[in-house]
């Protein structure tokens, strides 16, 4: 710290002689009185004509007009941020850019606010930088998270297409970000931010996560002849939901070996079912008598397939 503001006043000192905008202290703190007017004054050295900007603490600039409670006001000297009457909200960082033709520099403000109760509100605004989701089950989702200011802690909320209420989650900061206890092939909804969102609304990123399909229930009945029904349930929740894009059933002929192990035949069928234009029926034709099956089954979400169903079947003819 000590090396960077050293640093900063070179440069300062060292732009001052070739016109290009400075200022003497890169970082103020300052104490404002709430329900007070307050005047700010920014005013940088270097070549003019200098132009400036002032931004609030969420990067927005303020502009010269009076109708707002919080406006820039150009002086003879440099420009002023006024509040009209301070409030405790008002409180955290601000930034006064510089500009000339020489190129341009800025100056932080820390604003804290003493409330009339004499307690004093900081407000040093973080932001979530990046946030990246790097696993998904069917009943968890994990991101990388990275933020960055003064907050040790941020908050994720989520909730699934079919839910009407969110749930809120604080994680510390460089805490694994872990989110389960979710519903199999849901369509979450996440919103990560810094404040609590029970308190305000400081915008968010959005991210929408599907997750991988539950283990499916299926049946299968063995008809004569070759034939096998099989036959599947979705709920009324992943019909309505949607999530589910196809279904997959597999099936190969199986032997078993030394009465434990069982071999494929490598000559796999598979087939790919749209959950939309089929029932919940598929009859496999064909299968030779006397003969194992090993008969798959999985649900395919934007994530990927979810756990198969296994079970073998002997095929029997009638004679
Ligand atoms: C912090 O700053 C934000 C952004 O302007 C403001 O909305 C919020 O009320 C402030 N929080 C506190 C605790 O003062
Ligand atoms: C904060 O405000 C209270 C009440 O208005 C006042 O008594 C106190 O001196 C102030 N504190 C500071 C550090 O200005
Ligand atoms: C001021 O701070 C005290 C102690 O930290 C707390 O008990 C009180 O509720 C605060 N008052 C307000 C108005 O925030
Ligand atoms: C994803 O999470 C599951 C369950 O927590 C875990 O078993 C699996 O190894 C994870 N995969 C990766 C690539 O981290
Ligand atoms: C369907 O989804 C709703 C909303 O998430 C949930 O309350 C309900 O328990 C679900 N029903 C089943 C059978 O899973
Ligand atoms: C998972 O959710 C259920 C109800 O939605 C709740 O009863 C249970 O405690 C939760 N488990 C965990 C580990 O959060
Ligand atoms: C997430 O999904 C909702 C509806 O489910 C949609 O309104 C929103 O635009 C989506 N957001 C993103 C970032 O895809």
């Amino acid at each position: 710290m000590i090396t960077k503001i050293f640093l900063v006043v070179l440069i300062s000192f060292v732009w001052a002689e070739t016109g290009h905008p400075s200022f003497d202290q890169p970082i103020e703190f300052v104490l404002l009185q709430e329900g007070s007017l307050a005047k700010i004054e920014c005013i940088a050295q270097g070549e003019k004509p200098l132009i400036y900007t002032w931004y609030n603490q969420i990067d927005n600039e303020i502009t010269s007009d009076a109708n707002n409670a919080v406006f820039s006001r150009r002086t003879e000297k440099g420009c002023s941020l006024i509040f009209d009457a301070v409030k405790s909200s008002h409180a955290g960082i601000y930034t006064c850019i510089a500009k000339n033709r020489h190129g341009s520099s800025s100056k932080t403000y820390d604003i804290a606010v003493n409330t009339t109760s004499g307690n004093i509100t900081i407000n040093e605004t973080g932001t979530i930088d990046k946030v990246e989701v790097v696993n998904v089950t069917d009943e968890s989702v994990e991101f990388s998270v990275e933020i960055s200011g003064e907050y040790d802690s941020f908050y994720a909320s989520y909730k699934d297409k079919l839910e009407k209420s969110e749930t809120v989650k604080e994680f510390k900061k460089g805490e694994r970000v872990l989110v389960t206890n979710l519903s199999a092939g849901g369509l979450y909804e996440f919103q990560f931010q810094i404040e609590s969102p029970l308190k305000i609304k400081l915008p968010s990123k959005t991210f929408n996560v599907t997750l991988l399909p539950r283990l499916p229930d299926v049946i299968f009945r063995s008809l004569t002849n070759g034939l096998v029904e099989i036959e599947w349930f979705q709920t009324f929740n992943e019909t309505f939901r949607g999530t589910i894009d196809h279904f997959e059933l597999s099936y190969d002929r199986v032997q078993q070996y030394r009465g434990t192990y069982w071999t494929r035949s490598d000559c796999e069928v598979n087939i790919k079912l749209s959950p939309r234009c089929l029932g919940s029926k598929y009859t496999i034709a064909g299968l030779s008598a006397g003969s194992y099956y090993e008969i798959r089954f999985r649900s395919h979400t934007a994530a990927g397939y979810g756990k198969e169903y296994v079970n073998k079947i002997y095929s029997v003819s009638k004679q």
